[in-house]
């Protein structure tokens, strides 16, 4: 693994010399923020030693490296998920590669299904905490000491200060913005509605198919992590619903542009 990493670490630094500052995970559907990225080398993940190819539509899987606002920073437009086939160590490896290029921060979005009634489609929710129920972890096996500590604290994953910080930003704009609990699930069926009650009795506002590996690889690296996830979807509803990737990837358009101006004004206040 650590071979792996100087390797496509070695090769993105022989095409771009930017040490990035921050590293950002766009998910589905909010791939929009990388035009706003100026100075910009762009890498298909296809090229870089050890990366595997992105397979979602939604997702057009390259790595880009530039500035935005002003900040060096690097970006995944496209992340790999679980229920490609992809093991959690490949899932994360993006995330171990950022922190060899420099990274002291992470912010990750996604799009997810509500259960917190007080969602609405379209909504912004900033993810203060996460409930894993994925099937597989990727720090399972022998620890890497390099890499980060066998058993990492995970009491606050998500850093007090930059939620604080986005709430600010937000507020300043006239944003409104929730906060809540992330359960990361494997995909890639949507859930049942049973599934849906079960998640939100757990302490679940929103659930969804990423994010929880690579926040807890990045706590591993011991990187400070800012996440964000648009509400694409209502799971607890009293009408009936059916839930499609298409009606997933227009409501995640929709609220983008208040997503990428939080993430860059983020940056900016790094
Ligand atoms: N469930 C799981 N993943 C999702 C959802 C959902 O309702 N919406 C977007 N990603």
């Amino acid at each position: 693994m650590l071979e792996q990493i100087r390797q496509a670490t070695t090769y993105i630094r022989g095409l771009s010399p930017l040490v990035p500052e921050a590293g950002i995970i766009l998910g589905s559907g909010l791939g929009n923020l990388a035009a706003e990225i100026t100075d910009r080398t762009e890498i298909p993940y296809g090229d870089i030693p050890h990366f595997p190819p992105a397979t979602v539509e939604g997702h057009s899987g390259k790595l880009i490296l530039g500035r935005l606002g002003g900040r060096p920073i690097v970006a995944m437009a496209g992340r790999y998920h679980y229920y490609e086939g992809h093991s959690m160590q490949q899932v994360t490896f993006p995330v171990r590669v950022m922190k060899a290029l420099g990274i002291r921060t992470l912010l990750v979005s996604n799009a997810a299904g509500g259960m917190n009634r007080q969602f609405r489609v379209g909504d912004l929710m900033i993810i203060t905490d996460h409930i894993n129920l994925q099937p597989e972890h990727p720090l399972r096996g022998r620890n890497i000491d390099e890499l980060g500590p066998r058993f990492p604290d995970m009491s606050e994953p998500y850093a007090k200060s930059l939620v604080a910080k986005a709430k600010d930003i937000a507020a300043a704009k006239g944003i409104s913005l929730h906060t809540g609990v992330y359960v990361g699930v494997q995909g890639p069926t949507f859930e049942t509605r049973a599934e849906y009650k079960f998640m939100h009795a757990i302490g679940g506002d929103a659930v969804g198919m990423s994010t929880v590996p690579e926040v807890i690889v990045a706590i591993h690296s011991g990187l400070q992590v800012f996440a964000m996830s648009v509400i694409t979807d209502l799971g607890i509803r009293d009408e009936d619903n059916v839930i499609t990737h298409e009606e997933v990837l227009v409501a995640a358009k929709a609220a983008e542009p208040h997503l990428t101006y939080i993430f860059s004004e983020l940056v900016r206040q790094l």
